[in-house]
């Protein structure tokens, strides 16, 4: 007998639909896969044979043939695992076969019959609604991310004997609750504070810009002087996710299988991957192209500590998307695209030593050590970073003061009333797709950051004393842009573009 499942598979971060026919025949036993499965789907024969045997279903003991539908999509992982046991349950008359048409099974079983979650069930979600699939049988710790899909009946069951008891009885089973909006959902983490930085105010303004317009920030500084303690209180002074940002990051990281049960991801990405990271660790890869550190950081931050460990060609491959917003990777049967929408923040010591430009401890690197540490970074990444802060060491009165600083509520409020400026701004765009000042390209600079004679005169007396490219001297208007809407001035005025200036004090070194 002939059974037809719905299933899909995942391709970047979008799913395709994917039929699993079984065919249960007369002929030798034994079980073939056929329409381009990976080694990891064919190996679902073996798990799908013992799974079913020790959940107390009978194997059939004739030729099975399992076809995986279109045949020219390559399929990948063990996510076949459920639609094909249950296609050889309805083909060989051991379960009910009238839900099959309109339902959708995905998820790995393990060899007593368990059902474990599996990777990009949220997008695979979104595609079944449109496949006009009613209902999606999902491992249990897939189901929460299913069901921030409205529309629908999402099942979350632990094995196969429960999927063979929901196919009999479906009525017993209760879907998912759905998650559509982010109200019912506060976060639980409890964000490291502002208030615990002393002093470095000129660095906390920055981090306040930063956050204000999206832009990329580098902390410089000797050893200790905070400059990993400040980039990690970013996310406490960032405005939250809308529900679009966060379905939006939720899909990314479901295609990556880091939601691990649960279900929308609120919080804003802060994503700080070593410095011995691999470019496709990175940027992203392998040959079902995974997201790599630079998509999983979409709506929220990349941040790169010791920013010279990194090897300098992994760096070299941030350029593009921290141009575009997404990352293109080419495989020979396919291409996939993935967003990289997120703002970098770096640190670095000055030189070798650390202690280049320091008030107390005397630099010990030759020039040429500088120059050669300096060369690590490669110019064109310090182009794209708009805010370059140096971070001194405090003074002993700093030290040993116990005033708090100002608290991160009191920041993300001034925060958040810049970024509903920019939105106001950007909603009359016809393109729509900006959010922040950083996104600006360079028609809108026309429109948006008109400049009076002084203001411009400054502007071209830095990009020749600094040495300015055209794209550095666009992002001094694009921060200025953000230092108005800090102040809720409509025009940016030569004091915004004095400070904007001022933040671009590495270029040089590079
Ligand atoms: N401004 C500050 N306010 C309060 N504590 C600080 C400040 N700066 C540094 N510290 C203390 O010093 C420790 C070291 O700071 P941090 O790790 O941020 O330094 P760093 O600049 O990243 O140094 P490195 O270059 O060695 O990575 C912090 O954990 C904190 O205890
Ligand atoms: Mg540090
Ligand atoms: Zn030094």
């Amino acid at each position: 007998m002939l059974a037809r499942v719905w299933s899909a598979s995942i391709l970047g971060i979008n799913a395709i639909q994917v039929g699993v026919e079984v065919d249960v025949a007369g002929g030798l036993p034994g079980i073939v896969v056929v329409g381009l499965p990976d080694m990891a789907v064919q190996e679902s024969k073996e798990r799908v044979k013992a799974a079913l045997k020790n959940s107390g279903y009978a194997f059939p003991m004739r030729k099975i043939v399992v076809n995986l539908t279109p045949a020219d999509l390559r399929k990948e992982g063990p996510s076949f695992d459920l639609p094909i046991s249950v296609g050889i349950l309805a083909a060989s008359e051991q379960v009910d076969p009238q839900l099959l048409g309109d339902h959708l099974f995905l998820g790995e079983v393990s060899l007593d019959g368990g059902l474990r979650p599996v990777a990009g069930v949220l997008p695979i979600a979104a595609t079944a609604i449109k496949m006009g699939i009613k209902g999606m049988i999902v491992p249990f710790e897939n189901a929460a991310e299913a069901a921030v899909v409205a529309g629908l009946k999402v099942y979350g069951l632990r094995s196969l004997i429960e999927v063979g008891d929901f196919l009999a009885h479906p009525d017993r089973y209760a879907p998912t609750p759905t998650q559509t909006d982010l109200t019912a959902h506060t976060t639980k983490e409890i964000k490291l504070d502002l208030k615990d930085v002393k002093g470095q105010n000129h660095a906390r303004r920055a981090l306040e810009i930063a956050a204000a317009g999206g832009h990329n920030l580098i902390f410089v500084g000797p050893p200790g002087s905070g400059k990993t303690l400040l980039a990690r209180r970013l996310p406490s002074i960032l405005p939250p996710m809308s529900f679009k940002e966060a379905l939006e990051v939720t899909q990314i990281h479901s295609v990556a299988g880091l939601l691990r049960g649960k279900g929308l991801v609120i919080d804003r990405p802060f994503r700080s991957p070593h410095h011995s990271a691999s470019g496709p660790a990175l940027v992203g890869g392998g040959s079902f192209p995974k997201p790599g550190e630079i998509s999983l950081a979409t709506h929220g931050i990349l941040f790169l500590d010791e920013l010279t460990e990194f090897k300098r060609d992994v760096l070299e491959f941030l350029r593009q998307p921290l141009e575009d917003g997404y990352v293109s990777i080419s495989r020979t049967r396919q291409s996939v695209t993935f967003p990289a929408q997120f703002t970098l923040v770096a640190s670095t010591n000055p030189c070798q030593c650390g202690y280049y430009g320091d008030t107390i401890q005397p630099c010990t690197c030759s020039p040429k050590q500088r120059e050669q540490y300096w060369a690590r970074l490669s110019g064109p990444l310090m182009d794209r970073i708009d805010l370059q802060v140096h971070v001194s060491r405090l003074q002993p009165e700093e030290i040993t003061s116990h005033r708090e600083g100002e608290a991160s509520d009191r920041v993300r409020s001034r925060v958040e009333v810049a970024r509903k400026i920019q939105q106001e701004r950007f909603r009359q765009d016809e393109i729509g797709n900006i959010n922040s000042n950083a996104q600006m390209q360079s028609r809108h600079l026309r429109h948006w950051c008109l400049l009076d004679d002084a203001s411009r005169l400054m502007i071209e007396a830095a990009i020749r004393r600094l040495g300015l490219s055209a794209r550095a001297s666009d992002r001094i208007l694009k921060v200025s842009r953000t230092i108005a809407d800090l102040a809720g001035e409509p025009n940016i005025q030569i004091t915004h573009v004095a400070e904007a200036i001022q933040y671009r004090t590495f270029d040089r070194m590079t």
